[in-house]
């Protein structure tokens, strides 16, 4: 799918977005969330940016574990996504809150070696480039960082699989586009899009041809998602 398309896609679905990702994941996508930034070892005094980062869930729970030393931001170029999530921090729902801005993931303004975490959250399957994705995310990443990924993926198990997969392939669909009142299939779209996604071994390999090491996943709830952490070498050590 064009840029164009998938910044249409997100537009036209903001407003429900994060309602129907906690209906839709049955309340799951926020432990999700929680457990990516356990998982990205960030401290109170840690720079962070997470890309396409859209109503800034996971840019928020980032906040929520940092303290005035550190920062994060959020960047997408989707203007609607961003815009709801702008006003979580107007409203001051979250900790330290986030800085949100309207950024490509495969040209992020920003320079090299930059941040101690860069992350993102059902984000990356939706870029045009994956590997160039991932790379732009690892040249942004201070030596010894960490990219971080929190992705769906597919379950191992095959009867769990077949079970979920009626469930992702024909209910999600149905009732996201019902109440999203998406004329694009938005939510056909996602399991769409996550069928042709790299599977956990696939990813890690990715990571690594862009350079990261240390590459490790763990499967949340039988497998329908995956956090990867990959660590930016620090050549500044040898
Ligand atoms: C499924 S949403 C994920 C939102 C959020 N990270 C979360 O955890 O729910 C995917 C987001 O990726 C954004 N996106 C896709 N490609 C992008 C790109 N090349 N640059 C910036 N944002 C992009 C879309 O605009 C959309 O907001």
């Amino acid at each position: 799918m064009s840029d164009k398309r998938i910044q249409n896609l997100f537009a036209a679905v903001a407003y429900h977005y994060d309602f129907l990702n906690s209906l839709l994941s049955l309340r799951r996508d926020s432990a999700w969330r929680r457990e990516t930034v356990k998982a990205s070892g960030v401290d109170l005094r840690s720079k962070v940016l997470d890309v396409c980062t859209g109503t800034g869930e996971l840019a928020l729970a980032y906040a929520d574990k940092i303290g005035a030393e550190g920062f994060v931001i959020a960047s997408d170029f989707c203007f609607e996504m961003l815009v709801i999530g702008d006003e979580k921090v107007e409203r001051k729902e979250r900790g330290t809150g986030a800085s949100f801005l309207a950024a490509d993931t495969l040209i992020l303004p920003f320079l090299d070696d930059t941040f101690d975490v860069v992350s993102v959250g059902f984000g990356i399957r939706n870029v045009s480039d994956l590997e160039m994705g991932i790379r732009e995310m690892a040249r942004v990443a201070a030596p010894g960082g960490r990219v971080v990924i929190l992705e769906f993926t597919q379950p191992v198990n095959p009867l769990f699989r077949s079970l979920y997969y009626f469930y992702f392939t024909k209910i999600l669909p149905f009732i996201g586009n019902l109440i999203s009142r998406s004329q694009d299939d938005a939510y056909g779209y996602l399991p769409r899009s996550v069928m042709k996604f790299p599977n956990c071994e696939a990813l890690k390999a990715v990571m690594e041809q862009c350079g990261l090491t240390d590459v490790r996943f763990y499967r949340k709830t039988f497998g329908i998602v995956s956090i990867h952490v990959g660590k930016k070498p620090d050549n500044r050590l040898t």
